[in-house]
């Protein structure tokens, strides 16, 4: 090869038509080329860039498998959260649904629906500056999502560079949602060879593919065969979209596959009709689909539905049904649940349903138990709705023998022995002992957990000796533990009690919202605690908010604000809360968790470097937000402003002035503020 030039402008050239085909084949499934005249293509571009090393670039086709194994995998928060979806599970439920919308809106709004297969892998949102790809992070809590970029990297489908549309570039920014899955054939290719080799084999190709992205070492992902369908646009810088069909097919000029047979449909008969072609064909499918989502077109109308904590109104999953399977039930348990809550519960003998081995199911509640009669002893239909826990349907009763037992719920707990009560208004029995171990337990173990007040090293084993040996009465005593108590403990030294400590230490300074998850009220889990800390700056505030305060939050339902005022009425509770202050655990919100405002500042982004002549960094960062701006730590595209104070960050600098970014004045700031 003559000149340097000739060297590059062939690499480029390689590279243009690799991406080509590898679209062609990965996500129109339309090759154009045998596979050897595609591996003879990549041969060349990696033996000329392995000869000119300066000019590999991260996008090249050749670097899909880029990094080390990483030692755990960075939190990402999520610009938009990343909802999940209502499910129907019959028709009635999708009309219901649909005359709920139909209030919302318009009498006579015309509705259009985009009708999409719901895949059943691994939700990720893929982030895109310049058309390349910069980060791809998995849904975690909906919020805050964990950075798998190295994984994504390696799945074919995804494209690492966005193509250019006719002349046009791809949108400076893009943020584009999906579901990874693994094919039905490939999964079943990789059991067959796992088996083989003496590996234990994924239980169904949603596990494989979760599993498979959230590998610490890149190079296993490469090795399992995933894909990736898009179903949505989180953000698309200076694009204008009208609608969810208009959006699907803008993913795929950008690249990306989207399921095929998506359909628009002019009213909500044409979309169930639908739904019945799609669950004939489910089985043929090489991917799993365990049902459709109905989703309304016009993102406008989309917009005057709005959302719920969970999910949006503006769309449901209208379930296939479940797989299901016949077994003889052998006893019925109960376990009591970390609310005190009596849990009845199958002992099955085991049975395959769609793929995995089930031993138990739940039962609900003794009224349920009665109203299907449900019998020890019974031979009974049992299903995996989805992901959830199995269930029990109901009793073959004509396969009765005689020897069947009815089921009486214990009139007391069986895990501490005292009575147990029935709240006039429910169906479930509780255990009110505090300090039942069976409660204490699960209380103790959600309270150290991830999300909660994640104490590390602290699990399920610890949380079950701490309460037996009699360390902790209630959560609150974690803070008033003694080195010298905990030395006492088998498998626990100088060391171990140190870190522990520690750990429980540092746990104190958790974001309020992890508190309020810690404190395990029915009903308040990790998205509804967030938002809660939205509304209140203080753990005092909230205690001291009405029913009627909480319901008019947008997201919560009158259930949750039962719950919660229930929650701090009771003394005990109080007390806790009030031990747990006194122990010096954080009460107030971090200045981020209030969540954007809307001010002067919305929409513009600041990064903060070196001293301000008034202002404290965190009280810039406060009063920032507090008029709608967002402050991040690092300097990127998205930075409007660089915050400038005495002593700056050289790298900061160097990084805005690269960017072209301006940089202002903490006197700037205020009459920015000002004229906005
Ligand atoms: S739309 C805000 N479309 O289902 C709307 N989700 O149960 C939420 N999923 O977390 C997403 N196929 O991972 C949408 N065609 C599809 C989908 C889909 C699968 C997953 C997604 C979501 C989960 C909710």
């Amino acid at each position: 090869m003559g000149s340097d030039e000739d060297v590059r402008k062939r690499i480029e050239r390689l590279r243009k038509v690799i991406r080509y085909h590898s679209h062609r084949y990965h996500v129109l499934d339309d090759p154009e080329i045998t596979d050897a005249e595609y591996d003879a293509l990549m041969a060349e571009l990696r033996e000329l860039e392995a000869a000119h090393p300066k000019l590999v670039t991260p996008d090249s086709p050749t670097q899909r498998v880029g990094g080390e194994p990483l030692p755990q995998f960075e939190k990402v928060e999520h610009r938009r959260p990343l909802l999940s979806l209502d499910n129907a599970f019959d028709e009635e439920e999708v009309r219901a649904w649909e005359r709920r919308i139909r209030r919302l809106l318009a009498d006579d709004a015309d509705i259009k629906y985009t009708v999409e297969p719901k895949i059943d892998g691994l939700a990720v949102a893929l982030t895109y500056e310049e058309g390349r790809l910069v980060q791809g992070a998995t849904r975690g809590n909906g919020f805050v999502g964990e950075d798998v970029t190295q994984n994504l990297r390696t799945i074919p489908a995804i494209p690492l560079r966005i193509p250019l549309v006719g002349d046009e570039p791809p949108p400076s920014y893009l943020e584009a949602r999906g579901e990874v899955y693994m094919p039905r054939d490939r999964f079943e290719e990789l059991n067959r060879r796992r088996e083989v080799a003496g590996e234990k084999p994924f239980a169904n190709p949603r596990n494989a593919a979760a599993g498979s992205v959230r590998q610490l070492d890149p190079s296993i992902t490469l090795s399992r065969p995933l894909s990736i369908f898009m179903y949505a646009v989180g953000h698309a810088q200076g694009v204008t979209l009208e609608g969810q069909w208009e959006a699907l097919s803008f993913v795929r000029q950008m690249g990306f596959p989207t399921a095929e047979n998506i359909q628009l449909c002019d009213d909500l008969e044409q979309a169930l009709a639908l739904y019945q072609k799609w669950l004939d064909q489910r089985e043929a499918l090489n991917y799993e689909a365990d049902g459709v989502v109905i989703k309304v077109d016009s993102f406008a109308q989309q917009l005057a539905l709005g959302e719920g904590a969970h999910a949006p109104r503006w769309a449901i999953a209208y379930k296939f049904p479940a797989h299901e399977g016949v077994t003889k039930l052998l006893r019925i348990a109960i376990n009591v649940g970390r609310t005190g809550t009596l849990n009845p519960y199958a002992e099955l003998e085991p049975v395959q349903v769609g793929g995995v081995t089930i031993s138990h199911a739940t039962l609900h509640n003794e009224e349920d138990i009665h109203r299907k009669d449900i019998r020890e002893g019974d031979t009974v239909i049992v299903k995996r709705a989805g992901d959830v826990i199995p269930q029990v349907v109901g009793p073959i009763k004509e396969l009765r023998t005689g020897d069947e037992k009815v089921f009486e719920i214990p009139k007391s707990c069986p895990a501490c022995r005292q009575p147990v009560v029935k709240p006039e208004d429910e169906v479930m029995y509780y255990c009110i002992n505090a300090s039942c171990p069976a409660q204490l337990g699960g209380r103790v173990e959600h309270f150290a957990s991830r999300g909660a007040m994640d104490i590390e090293g602290f699990g399920e084993r610890l949380a079950r000796t701490f309460v037996d040996k009699g360390l902790l009465g209630d959560v609150a005593d974690f803070y008033y533990l003694k080195a010298e108590d905990l030395l006492e403990l088998e498998g626990f030294a100088e060391q171990s009690v140190a870190s522990l400590l520690k750990a429980i230490e540092a746990s104190k300074e958790r974001p309020l919202w992890h508190l309020v998850t810690a404190l395990g009220i029915r009903g308040v889990g990790a998205v509804v605690a967030q938002v809660l800390v939205r509304h209140f700056a203080s753990l005092g505030e909230l205690m001291a908010a009405s029913e009627g305060d909480l319901e008019a939050i947008d997201r919560l339902g009158p259930h949750t604000a039962k719950s919660i005022v229930g929650f701090f009425s009771q003394e005990r509770n109080r007390r806790l809360v009030e031990k747990l202050r006194r122990a010096g655990v954080r009460m107030r919100r971090l200045p981020e968790e209030a969540g954007p405002q809307e001010g002067p500042l919305s929409g513009l982004t600041f990064v903060i470097t070196g001293t301000l002549p008034t202002m404290s960094r965190e009280g810039a960062a406060e009063f920032i937000e507090a008029r709608g701006g967002r402050v991040t730590s690092s300097i990127s595209r998205n930075t409007d402003y660089l915050l400038l104070g005495q002593r700056p960050g050289g790298a900061k600098i160097r990084r805005a002035k690269e960017l072209g970014m301006p940089s202002i004045t903490e006197e700037e700031l205020h009459r920015l503020v000002e004229g906005r």
